[in-house]
């Protein structure tokens, strides 16, 4: 699919079949879930781009790379999302993290918008916005728009499962924005879960019900 990157890497999706098993607990689900944001953060940076700085390694001077150009924003939609930039913000700890907060109306599966706070000069920023599912799309989109009216220009968006529709929604409402996916999954079901799915991704990360 177009803009879609669809992360195969064997290690990605052994850890995500763990992650899709029912027998597998909170803790597990939670440590497993910022191995996965990293190993999907890594791929979606992967356009970044290095300058060269000089540097004297214990042997001699060498002209070495380093990350260049734009400031980096981590974007978790809440509350799923805040394990992905916990685990990403290790690697990229100069990245500034902003919160965009949407809860799924459990009628009618549409966005409720509750949190937004950014980090500044977002137009000028690499923008990764994460959350770990992307279903019907709805709240994909509600947080392009939102980020898009503060001025972001630049922006990814990254989860461990899609639905085809949400992809289908999500490029159509915004075609500039491409996506990091360890799996596109079969379908949603008729409560818009995804189908074969992790179950409730905030629910398993934080053992809610
Ligand atoms: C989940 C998930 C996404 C959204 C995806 O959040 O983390 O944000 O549903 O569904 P959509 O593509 O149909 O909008 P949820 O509303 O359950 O909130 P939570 O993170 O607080 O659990
Ligand atoms: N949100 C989730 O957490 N899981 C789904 O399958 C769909 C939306």
């Amino acid at each position: 699919m177009k803009n879609t990157h669809l992360i195969n890497h064997p290690l990605v999706q052994h850890k995500l079949t763990i992650m899709r098993d029912k027998n597998t607990g909170t803790k597990q689900f939670r440590e497993l879930s910022k191995e996965l944001s990293q190993l999907l953060g890594y791929e979606a940076m992967r356009h970044l781009t290095n300058s060269y700085m000089e540097i004297d390694t214990p042997l001699t001077k060498m002209s070495a790379p380093t990350l260049s150009g734009k400031k980096l924003a981590l974007i978790p939609i809440l509350r799923a999302g805040l394990v992905m930039s916990d685990a990403i913000a290790d690697f990229v700890p100069h990245a500034k993290i902003g919160h965009i907060g949407l809860y799924r109306d459990p009628e009618t599966h549409l966005p409720i918008e509750y949190y937004s706070k950014f980090p500044t000069e977002l137009d000028l920023c690499e923008v990764f916005v994460l959350d770990p599912m992307l279903a019907t799309g709805g709240s994909a989109i509600a947080a392009l728009s939102i980020l898009k009216e503060h001025g972001a220009k630049n922006i990814k968006f990254v989860c461990f499962l899609a639905a085809p529709e949400g992809i289908a929604k999500l490029h159509e409402s915004h075609p500039d924005v491409d996506i990091y996916t360890a799996a596109i999954d079969e379908k949603l079901n008729e409560n818009s879960y995804i189908v074969p799915g992790l179950g409730d991704a905030g629910d398993r990360i934080f053992g809610t019900k």
